[in-house]
């Protein structure tokens, strides 16, 4: 059996804590009885093979050293094996450790998050130094990442995202900073190498069910994904938009309602689809709740200086909890007294901890690396929030709150036409470029489109405000560039069939995204595909399901490997 020496995690702030955890990323291999490492450089791609594939990646046996052992690595197990005269695999390794001099284990670690191999394989003692991101790396001198580890049956899984370790356990230890660990045998330490006298570390269990971990009758977990979206954003409103009461009740800002009505300015930080995703809540809060929102990327917000009251809210948006951009933008405004809030996906993540409050998107483990499920999950949210804000005030609320319990019935609808939308990306699959138009909150979906089709078809896509058009980007029209355009009910429709019929005057092929019962559309495009009607604030939702479907199947038709699209990792755990 395991034993654990066990602490209270001390988790802060954020959301409705219920008991499941966070994701992040991976180990490199797993050996019955052995401890299962990485180096923090190879986590984002491990994290593929470990988290979306059946096996894991080969361990080649025994060799456990091979695959982490890095000179950092040597010189720290040398350090405190020296210092307490030591031998490696010598039980008293633990108390080595815990008297060890933070500033030597810094000072001798590569990274705070590679796992430090102490003797051989089969001594199985080793020792980690985990990071929860609330360290100043400067200071200590060393990159910080998110670290887990899974308690297996006489074994240790490590990984910076517990999606990658669900389908082996589903016990989970997250360190905290500072936080060593020292896993000899069966047996996992944590020490806090600051906080000695800390409390040990409590194992968590993951919330998510085994079907949540595997295919199921599904080809990949893409496909299964985007296939979850109505029972997503079922999830997202569960308990929380309570149409027959006319109310929303978000537990996870309920803390925070006091200063949430002196807030008059949200920054929204975020990478990514999370990004765009902000960018709907843009309209959306500022439509609905009166309150002027800006959206930022986190990557660029935090090299920023600008000015910060302190009745601005800082909103984080992140599926897996754990970018390092998002942790970084939230950790710029630490000491400006802002409201710090979240929307995040992965229970327990340190994006989670960091914020004072915030709102679960309960999508579950999103698995594949393009964002999918989380993208509708952040939307749905997104907009109880700005109904929440807006405190039942606008004529909207009602009927956006009845809204969002047919959403999902609407959102299979777009499932059911999966072979239509199948049958369209076939016939631009082999196009080089793509252009996505859309305006009002339909550009943003236009973005996100645009970004879903480049990272698994590697295909040019870019996206524009459909009323740009005219200011550059009509240069680029001709037979051999495709330009997808959202065109579903809006007050502004009018004027994007101006623009379709500008494309298409100088040659270049149009599909369009419209709404159910739109036949004029017909006539100006080569190709329509159709939606259920909603509401102008719920359409991004649905534009999302189709132009995933586009974007799959168009890398499915081209060979890919949707899962896990090259260059890119899940969790980006570093700048
Ligand atoms: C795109 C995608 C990425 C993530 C981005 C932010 O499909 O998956 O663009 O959205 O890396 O990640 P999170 O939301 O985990 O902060």
């Amino acid at each position: 059996m395991v034993e654990l020496l066990r602490r209270e995690t001390g988790v802060r702030g954020h959301p409705e804590n219920e008991s499941f955890a966070e994701e992040s990323t991976p180990p490199s291999c797993k050996c019955p009885g052995r401890t299962t490492t990485s180096s923090s450089d190879q986590y984002a791609s491990q994290f593929r093979v470990l988290g979306q594939r059946e096996a894991l990646a080969p361990c080649g046996g025994d060799h456990l050293e091979t695959h982490v052992v890095g000179p950092g690595v040597v010189v720290l197990a040398d350090a405190i094996c020296d210092r307490g005269r030591i031998a490696p695999g010598d039980d008293r390794i633990n108390e080595a450790v815990a008297s060890a001099s933070l500033d030597v284990l810094i000072a001798k670690a590569e990274s705070a998050q590679v796992l430090r191999v102490i003797g051989e394989p089969e001594i199985q003692a080793g020792v980690l130094a985990g990071q929860r991101g609330q360290l100043d790396p400067e200071a200590v001198g060393v990159d910080l990442e998110p670290l887990v580890i899974g308690v297996g049956k006489g074994e240790h899984i490590l990984a910076s995202d517990p999606t990658a370790i669900m389908k082996h356990t589903k016990k989970v230890i997250y360190l905290e900073d500072y936080d060593m660990a020292v896993i000899t045998g069966d047996k996992a330490q944590i020490h806090n190498l600051k906080d000695k006298k800390r409390p040990t570390q409590k194992a968590e269990l993951l919330d998510y069910d085994n079907e949540q971990a595997v295919l199921g009758d599904f080809p990949n977990f893409m496909l299964k994904e985007i296939f979850e979206a109505p029972a997503t954003i079922r999830s997202a409103i569960l308990g929380r938009a309570l149409a027959d009461r006319n109310l929303i009740k978000l537990g996870g800002l309920e803390s925070v309602l006091g200063q949430l009505k002196y807030i008059d300015r949200i920054v929204i930080v975020a990478c990514g689809t999370s990004y765009y995703a902000g960018l709907v809540g843009e309209y959306l809060i500022e439509e609905l709740a009166g309150i002027p929102v800006e959206v930022q990327l986190a990557s660029e917000f935090k090299y920023r200086d600008e000015p910060f009251s302190r009745s601005t809210a800082l909103l984080a948006i992140s599926q897996s909890g754990e970018t390092a951009d998002t942790i970084a933008a939230l950790k710029k405004v630490e000491n400006y007294g802002v409201l710090r809030l979240g929307i995040v996906n992965s229970v327990g993540s340190t994006i989670a901890r960091m914020t004072d409050a915030g709102v679960y998107c309960h999508a579950g483990p999103e698995q594949a690396v393009a964002s999918t499920k989380a993208f509708l999950a952040q939307v749905t949210v997104l907009t109880l929030i700005a109904l929440h804000l807006n405190d039942g005030q606008t004529k909207r609320f009602k009927p956006l709150l009845e809204e969002l319990d047919d959403l999902p019935a609407k959102a299979q609808e777009v499932l059911d036409n999966a072979d239509e939308i199948k049958r369209i990306a076939e016939k631009y699959a082999n196009y080089r470029d793509f252009l996505y138009i859309g305006r009002n909150n339909a550009y943003p979906s236009a973005m996100e489109g645009a970004l879903k089709l480049k990272e698994c078809s590697y295909l040019h896509a870019e996206a524009y405000a459909a009323g740009e058009m005219k200011h550059g980007p009509l240069a680029m029209i001709d037979k051999d560039f495709p330009t997808f355009v959202i065109v579903t009910d809006s007050p502004l429709l009018e004027k994007t069939y101006s623009n379709i019929q500008e494309i298409r005057a100088r040659g270049g092929p149009v599909v369009a995204l419209a709404t159910k019962g739109n036949t004029a559309i017909k006539e100006l495009c080569d190709d329509v595909i159709y939606m259920p009607a909603t509401p102008l604030e719920t359409q991004p939702i649905l534009h999302a399901i189709v132009t995933q479907l586009f974007a799959y199947y168009i890398a499915m038709s081209r060979g890919y490997d949707v899962d896990r699209p090259r260059n890119l990792a899940k969790s980006v755990t570093v700048e």
